[in-house]
């Protein structure tokens, strides 16, 4: 593909008022990241000159795509004087004769899904499909497969309402097709707004054809609701396992699997039923056992859970983490650390074994301290080390003891138990058995 033939505008100006939340539609998240820097991904394949269109929560918007991406332009569309994804056009200035232009609420579009338009050499092509229940979508009049106009659903008459091909919201235009006809634009319509779509029955009249495209509803679904966010999401879950089992990873009952779009996997790896891999988590060579979360860590030749914590910045290596274990911003080489156990902000070494219910007091209610443990530790159930703390090499710490603040020198015991007394015949009494 020659990247320099084209130029992509997405349009991400509107408000989303069907979403029902204060966040801009298109900074909701699948699969980890935003709607709109999955189109922009997709869109980036294709071409090198991407103009999105921002105004409602522009700064937010703004911002979080320039934390991906460093060469987008944003325009600032006059979502006061010119509503509607008509008005959101008019002050664009593309590099390329061609112009693909692209709602912002397709997160499932693919640059393969986008090749037809690559190859047609009609005025105007725009993208339909045909969907059982149209709801929601503008309807496609076409005549001598010819495009001849685009009406809203809210615009639309009873029979027009009976039409089943829509407009997917993706069209392809020459540049000078977009200069002519965006200024003609009028908002003479229920919504009292500026459609882009509107451009076809206009351009018609003036004698240019407009080509359907016929895509696939899996690729260009617009997300208007929580529901269609959540069916989004379902679709790219699908696609994010089907690449990594068919890279090698073994998964059972993938479909109850959530795997972020940031996560990657290397070597042979195995996931169980119900895991949960987020952010930029790295699993190379592990075994990521039932109903586990993993956010942000590195997992490497290891086996976590089931019903194991990895949260943000955990690293672990040859080690061993059992069930309702919680790691947190912490480093593990060659680990044992069965069950029950907090391990925040540590660092533990090799060949070291913590017993359960072990628990790094990292917070003393004001700051976060460390707890450094080194090779060959043995840590007894049910003890606390209360930050910062040291345990050098070769260290034991016996069950039940409270590490408070210290550091425990190689060959060391730590021991703070007391012994426990024996009270003869108190059960018969409390109980009254006797
Ligand atoms: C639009 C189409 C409809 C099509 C559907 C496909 C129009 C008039 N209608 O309807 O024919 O079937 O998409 O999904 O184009 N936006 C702006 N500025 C605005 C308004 C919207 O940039 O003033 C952006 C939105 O952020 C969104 C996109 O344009 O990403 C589409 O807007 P939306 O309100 O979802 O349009 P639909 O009603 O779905
Ligand atoms: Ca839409």
């Amino acid at each position: 593909m020659n990247k320099n033939k084209i130029s992509v505008v997405i349009l991400a100006a509107g408000k989303g008022s069907r979403m029902k939340s204060a966040k801009a539609k298109v900074l909701h998240t699948i699969c980890g990241k935003e709607m709109l820097y999955h189109i922009i991904k997709a869109s980036r394949e294709i071409s090198d000159d991407i103009t999105v269109v921002v105004a409602h929560q522009k700064e937010a918007v703004m911002t979080s795509m320039n934390s991906y991406f460093n060469d987008i332009n944003f325009v600032v569309q006059d979502d006061i004087n010119f509503p509607g994804t008509g008005g959101a056009m008019k002050n664009i200035s593309a590099k390329n004769e061609k112009v693909l232009v692209l709602n912002g609420d397709m997160p499932l579009i693919s640059a393969k899904a986008l090749d037809g338009f690559l190859r047609s050499s009609s005025d105007i092509v725009m993208s339909i499909f045909d969907l059982p229940n149209p709801d929601g979508y503008g309807r496609v009049i076409i005549e001598n497969a010819e495009v001849k106009k685009i009406v809203e659903q809210k615009d639309a008459s009873d029979l027009e309402l009976q039409v089943t091909t829509v407009n997917a919201g993706v069209y392809l235009f020459h540049k000078n097709i977009l200069d002519r006809y965006i200024p003609l634009l009028r908002n003479n319509n229920a919504q009292k707004e500026y459609y882009l779509t509107d451009i076809v029955s206009m351009a018609r009249a003036g004698g240019l054809t407009i080509s359907p495209l016929l895509v696939d509803e899996e690729h260009y679904k617009g997300v208007n609701s929580k529901k269609d966010l959540a069916n989004a999401e379902e679709i790219m879950q699908e696609r994010i396992r089907t690449k990594w089992m068919e890279s090698g990873v073994t998964m059972q009952l993938p479909s109850t699997i959530y795997i972020e779009e940031g996560v990657t996997f290397e070597g042979e790896c195995r996931v169980e039923n119900g895991c949960r891999i987020t952010g930029s988590s790295k699993i190379i060579s592990s075994h990521i056992k039932a109903h586990s979360v993993v956010e942000d860590s590195i997992v490497i030749n290891s086996d976590v859970g089931p019903l194991a914590h990895l949260r943000p910045a955990s690293q672990l290596e040859d080690s061993h983490v059992g069930n309702f274990v919680e790691i947190k911003k912490s480093t593990l080489k060659g680990v044992k650390a069965g069950h029950l156990s907090y391990i925040g902000d540590a660092t533990v070494d090799e060949g070291t074994n913590i017993g359960a219910g072990v628990i790094t007091c990292n917070y003393d209610g004001i700051n976060k301290h460390k707890t450094v443990i080194g090779k060959n530790v043995f840590i007894g159930s049910d003890s606390q080390l209360i930050a910062p703390v040291t345990l050098e090499d070769d260290v034991m710490v016996a069950a039940g003891t409270t590490v408070r603040s210290t550091t425990i020198k190689s060959g060391e015991l730590a021991v703070s138990s007391s012994k426990s007394r024996v009270i003869k015949d108190f059960y018969y009494k409390f109980f009254k058995k006797k």
